[in-house]
């Protein structure tokens, strides 16, 4: 069936396994504070990372046709592991089938287009879930972008968790962070920048810079994806025409919504009001 969703204009669409899809959120709507964005953390059910291909798949596709539902003419996936597992397919195969008038951008792309601008070695390290870097999806899209690059990949299982339980900022959450980027840069010392591939790690981001050698980039997404989404409504009027202008943004989670507003409060410095849903 073809364009099944009802077509009068609605927000932006934004969606994450949980907390970290707030993070390309804060920096969109600096970015783009016109906008109403309507977000959706399927905090239930993260962390997505550890998750199979299909699961991950079937999920994301879950909050696509939620927000579709919704209205949403746009939808960005602000995660990368729903980004590196589902993008493609549902890009390909989902919304032809749902409305092909509907969009649905991720993270990883924009990410890599940068490099270009940041990289002077082509040294690149990735820390990402477990799911986005056994996807291969950063390597993948780096050497489309940037053949003569080399990658060199880090899974950290545990920063999605420590974020999700609100231990980022602890003590004990110092182990887990010098642990994954000691192990990132015994692959090679001679990395000069870092892409930071998952929405989560920001709120990671000052343990973080304690442990990466002095001198190499950290590269965060949020301001990344708000430039590229920036470029993307201005391309793209057939979009952006149907998106609402006036200024909004709505909270949605599968969790309990004051288990989300407390977090969500903290995460974006202000008062947040969520409403629980089941997708
Ligand atoms: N924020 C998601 C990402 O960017 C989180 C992953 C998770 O739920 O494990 O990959």
């Amino acid at each position: 069936m073809k364009d099944q969703y009802n077509n009068s204009s609605a927000p932006i669409g934004v969606f994450d396994s949980g907390y970290g899809g707030l993070t390309i959120l804060r920096d969109i709507r600096r970015r783009l504070p016109q906008y109403d964005y309507l977000y959706l953390g399927d905090n239930a059910r993260a962390p997505y990372g550890s998750r199979s291909f299909d699961v991950v798949y079937d999920f994301t596709l879950q909050a696509v046709k939620y927000l579709f539902e919704r209205g949403c003419k746009l939808v960005i996936l602000a995660c990368n592991t729903a980004s590196a597992k589902a993008l493609r397919t549902i890009q390909q195969c989902d919304l032809p089938q749902l409305d092909s008038t509907r969009r649905v951008l991720g993270v990883i792309r924009p990410t890599v287009e940068e490099l270009g601008a940041e990289s002077q070695n082509g040294n690149i390290g990735i820390l990402g879930t477990p799911g986005t870097v056994n996807s291969g999806s950063y390597a993948m899209e780096i050497s489309k972008l940037y053949p003569d690059y080399h990658t060199y990949s880090q899974a950290c299982p545990m920063w999605v968790p420590l974020v999700e339980n609100k231990e980022y900022d602890m003590p004990g959450a110092d182990y887990f962070v010098e642990k994954y980027i000691k192990e990132l840069f015994a692959k090679c010392g001679d990395i000069d920048t870092v892409i930071l591939g998952c929405t989560h790690y920001p709120l990671l981001l000052e343990k973080i810079k304690q442990y990466v050698p002095s001198g190499v980039k950290i590269l965060p997404q949020g301001a990344i994806v708000a430039d590229s989404l920036a470029d993307y409504l201005k391309r793209h009027s057939e979009i952006s025409s149907h998106c609402t202008t006036n200024g909004t943004v709505e909270f949605l989670t599968t969790e309990s919504s004051e288990k989300f507003q407390e977090l969500a409060s903290i995460f974006l410095n202000s008062d947040v009001t969520a409403s629980h849903i089941v997708l």
